[in-house]
Formats: C-alpha cells, sequence, structure tokens
C-alpha cells in the first residue's frame, strides 16, 4: 500500500485541512510532522464546524490512528484545551487514537512571550508576523540544543531539572528587554496536571509509524502551513520555523525516504498569504475584498484577514520540484465565481528578463514582477457540481491550465467548504 502525503504548495490555508479530513475517511493512520498550533484546520461535516490546531483530522473517525510526529513543537496546554474540547463533543480521544512523538519538542509560555520579544525588537518591515504561539523560539531551542522534548515534560524529576537549569537564562534575556519573567513554581504547579493528562499518549511514534506502513496500513501524512512557509525553501526570512514539505517527513516522523509515495499538491484557485513579506500577485480593492468576503478569508488561528493575489504557476512549480508533487487539489474554485478575466502568473520579471523560478534574496523576489496570461472567467453557482464535467466550460479550462502549466495531473477540485463539495478526479488510495 502507497502512503498519501498531502502539502501546501502555496503560504499555507490552502485549504488542506478538507483534502486532509476527506482522505482521513479512507486512512488507518493520519500524521502530523512540523509545526505546532500556528496551524488550524477548520473541518465542516454532517452541520458540524471544528477548528483543529494539533490534533490531526483522521480524529473523526473511530478506527483512525492520529499520531504527533517528532517534527513538531507541541505546546501541551494547547493539546490538553484540545483533547478536552473534542472530549466535549463526543469525540473519542483516548491514546489507542492518539499518539504523540517522544522526541517531539515543547512549547513553553516563556516561548510565546519570547516570540513576541522577538517580532517586537524588530523594525516594522522586519517582522515576520508570526502566529505569536511560540514556534520559532521552541525550534531555536531544538537546533542550540536547549530544548526540551515530550520525553522530559512528562517526567516529574526531568521537568522540573530542565527549568531549574533553563529559566534563569530565560528569565535573564526576557528581564534585559523589559519583559514579564517566569516563576519556577507557578510553572511546576500548573504544569503537573498537564503532565499527567498528557503522559498516556507518549510513545515511540517512529517506530510504530514504520512498521504500520510495512504491515500495508493506509497511511496519511498532513503537512501544515506550506511549501512558500517552509525555513528552507519558502520566502526566507518570512517563513515558518519548520519544513512543510514532502522532503521533510522522513526526518520529521522517523521513517524511510522510501516511503514517501504519492504526493498531493493543494493550492488554492487563487492565492493568500497572512503575516509579513512579498506577494508578488498580491492585489488590493473591491475585487480582493470580494474574494476575502466569498472564500471567507480570514486566519482560523489568528483570524487576521488574509492577503489575496492571483494564482501563481512559478511557486506552484518550485512546489511541485521541492515535494516530487504527484498530484494535484485546486480548491476553493467557487470563490471566484463572477470574477472576470482570471489571471495566472506564469514567470517574473526582473532588471529586464523574464525568470520562471523564485530567486534567493528577498530584495531580488521583492523587484520581481509577475507575467500574466489572461482565462475567461465564470458567472455560475458551481457549489452544487457533482461530477467534473458538469463545471462550466470556463472553470474547467482553467484549472486544466493550471494543471499542465504546472504540469501535475488533477486529483481534486474543491467547490465549497464542506466535505460533500469535494469533485474527485482521481482517488489517491487505490
Ligand atoms: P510562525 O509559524 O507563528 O512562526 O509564523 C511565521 C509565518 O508563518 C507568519 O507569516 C505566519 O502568518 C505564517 N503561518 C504560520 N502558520 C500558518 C498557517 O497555518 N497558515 C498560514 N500562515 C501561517
Amino acid at each position: 500500500m502507497k502512503t498519501v502525503t498531502i502539502v501546501g504548495t502555496q503560504w499555507g490555508d490552502e485549504g488542506k485541512g478538507k483534502i486532509t479530513d476527506y482522505l482521513a475517511l479512507q486512512a488507518d493512520v493520519v500524521v502530523r510532522f512540523q509545526g505546532g498550533n500556528n496551524a488550524g484546520h477548520t473541518i465542516r461535516f454532517e452541520g458540524k464546524k471544528f477548528a483543529l490546531h494539533l490534533v490531526p483530522s483522521g480524529i473523526f473517525n473511530s478506527e483512525t490512528l492520529n499520531v504527533l510526529g517528532n517534527g513538531m513543537v507541541i505546546d501541551p496546554l494547547a493539546l490538553h484545551h484540545e483533547l478536552t474540547m473534542l472530549d466535549r463533543e463526543g469525540v473519542e480521544v483516548d491514546p489507542e487514537k492518539i499518539i504523540v512523538s517522544d522526541r517531539a519538542h515543547v512549547i513553553m509560555p516563556y516561548h510565546k512571550t519570547l516570540d513576541l520579544m522577538f517580532e517586537s525588537l524588530k523594525k516594522k518591515n522586519q517582522k515576520v508576523g508570526t502566529t505569536a504561539k511560540g514556534i520559532g523560539p521552541s525550534y531555536m531551542e531544538k537546533t542550540s540544543r536547549q530544548g526540551m522534548r515530550m520525553i522530559d515534560f512528562i517526567h516529574e524529576e526531568r521537568f522540573r531539572k530542565h527549568l531549574t537549569n533553563h529559566l534563569p537564562y530565560i528569565n535573564k534575556l526576557l528581564k534585559t528587554f523589559g519583559f514579564e519573567t517566569f516563576e519556577l513554581r507557578t510553572l511546576l504547579e500548573t504544569y503537573a496536571p498537564i503532565q499527567e493528562r498528557i503522559k498516556p499518549y507518549v510513545k515511540n511514534t517512529s517506530k510504530i509509524v514504520y512498521d504500520l506502513i510495512n504491515d500495508g496500513k493506509k497511511v496519511l501524512f498532513e503537512g501544515a502551513q506550506g511549501t512558500m512557509l517552509c525555513l528552507d525553501h519558502g520566502t526566507y526570512p518570512y517563513v515558518t520555523s519548520s519544513s512543510p514539505t514532502a522532503s521533510g517527513i522522513a526526518l520529521n516522523t522517523g521513517i524511510s525516504p522510501q516511503m514517501i509515495h504519492n504526493v498531493l499538491g493543494v493550492t488554492k484557485a487563487y492565492t493568500t498569504r497572512v503575516g509579513g513579506g512579498y506577494f508578488a500577485t498580491e492585489f488590493k480593492g473591491a475585487r480582493a475584498e470580494k474574494i476575502r468576503t466569498q472564500g471567507n478569508e480570514f486566519g482560523t488561528t489568528t483570524g487576521r484577514p488574509r492577503r489575496i493575489g492571483w494564482l501563481d504557476v512559478v511557486i506552484l512549480k518550485h512546489a511541485k520540484r521541492v515535494n516530487g508533487l504527484t498530484h494535484l487539489a485546486v480548491m476553493l474554485l467557487d470563490v471566484l465565481k463572477g470574477i472576470h478575466p482570471l489571471k495566472i502568473c506564469v514567470g517574473y520579471r526582473i532588471d529586464g528578463e523574464i525568470i520562471d523560478d523564485v530567486p534567493a534574496a528577498i530584495d531580488d523576489y521583492e523587484k520581481c514582477e509577475p507575467v500574466y496570461i489572461e482565462m475567461a472567467g465564470f458567472s455560475e453557482d458551481i457549489t452544487q457540481v457533482k461530477q467534473y464535467d458538469d463545471l462550466p466550460l470556463n472553470a474547467r479550462l482553467y484549472v486544466e491550465k493550471i494543471a499542465e502549466l504546472a504540469d501535475v495531473g488533477l486529483s481534486m477540485v474543491s467547490v465549497g467548504p464542506d466535505r460533500t463539495q469535494t469533485i474527485v478526479i482521481k482517488e489517491l488510495y487505490e
């Protein structure tokens, strides 16, 4: 059985949650491998709406195992709240259904303060616009070998020892820049019940996932954020602190790279971005407002209005290369109803030359002007369309053009937020 991976091809918020939810219905195992509660997936079905930040979407199927991999950074309080919310809604959350890597790093409250502090120390146009969830500072401690892992968090003595050694250093840093410091005793008291709550979930997930793949189980890897927010392949420094690409999976889950098979790239039919950083195809005004309203383009985690732009095939081709995309899902096509003409960016003009890749230097990227092709739009409501051939001709021509330019076959087209508003062209678990 081949594994399936879902990755965002843009700056996140491509609608991956909905596709994960759809594929999770078929999967035995759903694995998250990077990021933390900076992510937010909204899942709608049977008239209910859930916003998930840490727990994979397979949680809604009674038979699916959900894994939080070693490449994640986990805020135990946020995990506790999410488990409590799911439990309250009648969703089963016992440790047979969710497992957390013993090697995943922990986000403590001081990481969130550091996140705010680092942002506040930057000049206005240098701010990344983080989600303020402590993601960057937790990964910083991981790479500087000062971090705390889940295996330490759930162990009373190791937890106390880590904080006793580390907190004076953190407090010194916070005090230097006038930020509130943290007390050892308060942290120990606050986290004692959380340690007990999380302990049964913490396992060697690498071994479990590896064995399940070898047993022929259907495994789904769920990427958070998107390729352009990748620490290595995104628009650095306006990125997140992890690798949301398919290449990140082996390292961040502890399985073999040869176990990554089908890779589904999820793209909106247009582009959005939240936070700072250059966005070549961005546009503002009434048309952007129309798309923002029709597409409900506000962050799931922070509620910030998303910036809006045309679809950009330069970044789609970049995403194809760095992820090895085998299939494409085009999301939110219905939102483009009544927009005429539709534009697709096929290259960038820089210093009189046309290029078709993303420059590494951000100041070069800021000089790039998009080169567009135009296509006729469609005026029909497509939210009830179930079969691909029933889409209006112009809508089909538009998505087919995207697939042709990116040179990736279409797997799905989404025409509305509900689970049922998904047109499947090619199933991935066959
Ligand atoms: P951080 O991940 O909180 O450090 O934020 C870094 C950048 O990534 C900011 O521009 C955020 O807006 C962006 N970002 C992080 N998570 C998401 C997401 O799930 N969707 C979209 N943007 C995100």
